[in-house]
């Protein structure tokens, strides 16, 4: 039997208070340095400042609602307001509110770890925390390599990945992301990392409607790099089992065995990025078990606490442990607030409520409805195509739905950066609008969301982009 996800009543924030909400964005403008955003833009428009959240609704400084179709930034799985978690959060922080892991342990990390363990497929037992998923994706790959340094395999160290991904921003993880234009201004980057084609089927004419051809290409373009490179230097593969930048690109049929296959040929370890897929948002805990493969590791944050507190993992198999369990070796690495108390007995309190209302379930069961309604929007002359699974999609924006020609660099500056991002949230609904690849917009609400919620956003989707296609 499935229980329905609790969806706390949308009621009015307290206190919405006009002249505080202008001095906190005055303030905002003067002294926060928000990330990947243009500062500029606020010199002539005021900071938006969210100050309330329950269930999938969030509410700025002056009591206006919003719906979060995004779930903060892929994380806020379980819905805000949850007192529970607010409360596991208090009672770890009353108890020990501190305590590295670095030769010591806490009971919250442990049992957050094995319970992890026990979610994750195979022999994935061994977990590292971090306290995010840049983190998690730059301890992957330096575990990767310190492992094959110490099983005398020097020689490998370099990393391939997806043109157009987004694995972090750190130096090791901004080498191993895929937008060049994220990585403009900071080199030299980390060398040996190199990029292969994404599973950007709309974008592959020349493969015509054979999806499964397309998806063998795609693999095959791995063994392709690490033939070229040389596969005594490649340590890993980093791919997400739906890759977020660029729009849910899903992996085709096959896709994920043949590239187990090829790793597993070349000796090569197969990382999946999980920091957005895993904990739901493909109706598993994680996005691996959904498409049927087994990794050796895995890297995961942003669901796991729903955000109510930063942390994030690798998750490593048996055999990567090996050579750390016995003499004087060590992975010579650590971060100070990870697997904080806190924010593991808030993880641990997450997963209750997972279980409890049985959420993975609960996506599976509505994710063909998500799916469905933002179909409808097919109808408007601006979307190309709806693509995603879960409760994570993208909807391509065209100029030409014929052709599928994108929109030029003007009109991306006007159009995607210049009026959806506040014409989409004045309408109501907090998303993303997109163009580190072609331009598209990504939703990806709480997981607790249902039918009424997939109307409003298509019904904000439909008004705004229409208006945006006048504009065209
Ligand atoms: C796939 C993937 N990997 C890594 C990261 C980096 O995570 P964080 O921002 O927690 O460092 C992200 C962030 O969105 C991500 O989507």
């Amino acid at each position: 039997m499935t229980t329905t996800p609790q969806t706390p009543p949308a009621e009015p924030p307290e206190g919405a208070d006009g002249d505080a909400a202008q001095d906190l964005s005055a303030s905002a403008r003067d002294h926060l340095w928000m990330h990947f955003t243009r500062m500029s833009a606020y010199q002539q428009q005021d900071v938006p400042v969210i100050v309330r959240g329950r269930g999938p609704y969030i509410w700025d400084a002056h009591g206006k609602r919003y719906l979060d179709g995004l779930s903060g930034l892929f994380t806020v799985q379980v819905g805000h307001g949850r007192q529970e978690l607010a409360e596991a959060a208090y009672k770890q922080a009353s108890e020990l509110a501190y305590f590295p892991l670095w030769s010591y342990a806490h009971p919250q990390a442990v049992t957050l770890a094995e319970r992890l363990a026990a979610l994750a497929p195979g022999d994935l037992n061994r977990v590292f925390f971090t306290t995010g998923g840049g983190e998690a994706v730059e301890s992957a790959w330096k575990l990767a390599r310190q492992y094959f340094a110490a099983t005398g395999q020097p020689g490998r160290y370099k990393v391939i990945s997806r043109n157009t991904s987004y694995h972090g921003t750190t130096l090791g993880a901004l080498s191993i992301t895929g937008v060049p234009a994220l990585q403009r201004g900071f080199g030299p980057l980390v060398p040996g990392a190199r990029k292969v084609p994404n599973t950007n089927f709309y974008r592959a004419r020349e493969h015509g409607d054979d999806l499964e051809a397309f998806g063998r290409w795609a693999a095959d373009s791995i063994a392709q790099m690490i033939e070229f490179e040389g596969p005594d230097t490649v340590a890993a593969v980093f791919l997400e089992p739906v890759q977020n930048s660029g729009g849910c690109f899903p992996p085709p049929p096959g896709y994920f065995a043949r590239v187990r296959e090829i790793c597993d040929r070349y000796g090569v370890l197969l990382v999946s990025d999980e920091v957005i897929c895993a904990f739901g948002r493909l109706g598993h805990t994680f996005g691996c078990q959904r498409y049927g493969y087994l990794p050796d590791m895995i890297t995961c944050a942003k669901g796991m606490s729903s955000g109510y507190s930063p942390i994030g993992a690798l998750i490593a198999t048996d055999r990567l442990m090996e050579p750390f369990l016995s003499g004087t070796t060590s992975f010579s690495h650590g971060f100070t607030f990870a697997g904080h108390p806190v924010s593991s007995a808030v993880a641990m309190a997450n997963l209750d409520i997972f279980d409890r209302e049985d959420l993975l379930q609960h996506v599976r069961s509505n994710e063909g409805a998500f799916r469905a309604t933002l179909e409808k929007l097919l109808d408007l002359p601006i979307v190309g195509e709806v693509r995603g699974d879960g409760y994570f999609f993208a909807l391509e924006l065209v100029k030409d739905k014929a052709t599928r020609e994108t929109f030029g660099a003007e009109e991306r500056e006007r159009l995607v950066r210049g009026f959806l991002p506040g014409a989409l949230f004045d309408a109501g609904l907090y998303c993303r609008p997109d163009d580190r690849g072609d331009p598209v917009v990504q939703v990806a609400p709480p997981l607790i969301c249902g039918q009424e919620h997939f109307d409003e956003i298509e019904s904000v989707l439909r008004s705004v982009l229409t208006e945006a296609w006048s504009r065209v």
